[in-house]
């Protein structure tokens, strides 16, 4: 990511900025750094990075100018550097970022989940998924399992104030028994798809549920799609197993 913006601020400043002063086109200082900001869009679609990091990759370069404008107490930037660290430090290994279920998605799944199921979230964020369950099917067992410390943290903390309905533990999902459960519901990422498909298949029991909020199993048939009318027309893909 660093290395992307680096590189398109070069490009800017030693090819194009020499290039349009050579045949007299005159930018302002935000324009030029908009400039870089659209070389940095065209080196992440060229690096065939995810649509989400578009906005990002655009406005970097711009952001960083205009906090440079701000002239914070560089405590400020370490403070921000931690916090992004801590939530999003593991993105680069897993390819699964935070972002979180509608509560659209929330009341979905509430009314799939059978009476007196065990569930798991597999990456549960900031836990709105389990607190949500857990306060409309209060009969059920709620499990979630998060890597990142930050979200991890929260949703603990969530999980404590709220009654200690739902368990948060700090683990990999990769390391669950999913055999332990009724209902896995996972909101993660086209890249891990096909890799927890074989773990669903080798571990669920026959009968139970998996499902997967916007990321379908690449190959493999839904029994079910449920259309979400949230914000992003998100569908759930569901697998009976
Ligand atoms: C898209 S968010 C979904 C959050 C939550 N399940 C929800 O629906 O609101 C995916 C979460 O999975 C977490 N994650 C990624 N890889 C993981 C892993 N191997 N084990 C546990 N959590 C993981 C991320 O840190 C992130 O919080």
């Amino acid at each position: 990511m660093l290395l992307l913006q680096l590189a398109a601020a070069a490009l800017w400043l030693l090819l194009a900025m020499p290039l349009l002063r050579w045949s007299g086109v005159l930018m302002s200082f935000w324009q030029h750094a908009l400039g870089a900001g659209a070389v940095a869009v065209f080196l992440g679609l060229a690096w065939r990075l995810p649509g989400w990091w578009l906005p990002i990759n655009l406005l970097f370069i711009p952001g960083l100018l205009v906090m440079q404008g701000l002239g914070l107490a560089s405590s400020w930037y370490l403070a921000a550097f931690a916090v992004l660290l801590l939530v999003y430090g593991g993105v680069a290994r897993s390819q699964v970022p935070l972002y979180l279920s509608s509560r659209k998605a929330w009341h979905a799944v509430a009314g799939l989940v059978p009476a007196h199921a065990a569930v798991v979230d597999l990456g549960s964020g900031l836990g709105g998924m389990l607190a949500f369950l857990a306060r409309q099917r209060p009969e059920g067992r709620y499990v979630g399992v998060e890597t990142a410390p930050l979200p991890f943290l929260l949703a603990w903390i969530r999980a404590q104030l709220g009654g200690a309905r739902y368990t948060i533990r700090w683990n990999s999902l990769w390391k669950v028994d999913l055999s332990a459960f009724d209902v896995v519901y996972a909101y993660l990422s086209p890249v891990p798809m096909a890799a927890l498909w074989r773990k669903v298949q080798a571990e669920m029991r026959p009968g139970t549920l998996f499902i997967s909020n916007t990321f379908a199993v690449p190959g493999v048939e839904p029994c079910t799609v449920v259309q979400l009318d949230d914000l992003h027309q998100s569908k759930l893909y569901l697998y009976r197993l």
